[in-house]
């Protein structure tokens, strides 16, 4: 079935490798069917990934997230959200180098933390969170 997904090209990717994670993109049959580039203030970025809340990476997170712009997308395809994971690879860049070398990740991140892209988890956070995106961001 034709399913949507939440994706992100994180500040650090976008300044230095957006042209080319758009083109791998569209390479793979994603169809971009929403796009805006936006700085995410600390409360939206801290809304966004309020899952992750109390872990101890997560002010991190939330302070990088809202260093500068991201690209928000909304990617639509066959089997979106898990074919964008496959895409993205392992969270970690140094998994991601090992087990998956053509992932965005492996190719594009700097750490952990800076990993280039996000992606929703599964199809109920991917509408829950194109909900967010749509009311708030978009
Ligand atoms: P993402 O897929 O956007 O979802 C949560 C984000 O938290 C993850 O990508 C990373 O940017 C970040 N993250 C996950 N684990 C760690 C960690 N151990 N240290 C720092 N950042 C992390």
């Amino acid at each position: 079935p034709v399913e949507h997904t939440l994706a992100v090209i994180k500040p650090t990717a976008v300044k230095e490798h957006k042209d080319n994670i758009l083109q791998k993109v569209t390479n793979a049959g994603f169809i971009v069917s929403q796009m805006k580039e936006t700085n995410f203030t600390h409360e939206m970025a801290t809304q966004f990934y309020k899952t992750h809340e109390g872990k101890p990476f997560f002010d991190q997170l939330v302070n990088y997230m809202s260093e500068g712009p991201s690209m928000i997308m909304i990617l639509t395809k066959e089997n979106a959200v898990e074919d964008w994971r496959q895409l993205m690879g392992p969270t970690d860049p140094d998994v991601a180098k090992e087990s998956s070398p053509d992932s965005l990740r492996a190719q594009f991140a700097q750490d952990i933390l800076r990993n280039a892209v996000h992606g929703s988890s599964n199809k109920e956070h991917a509408l829950k969170s194109i909900e967010y995106v749509l009311e708030r961001l978009i």
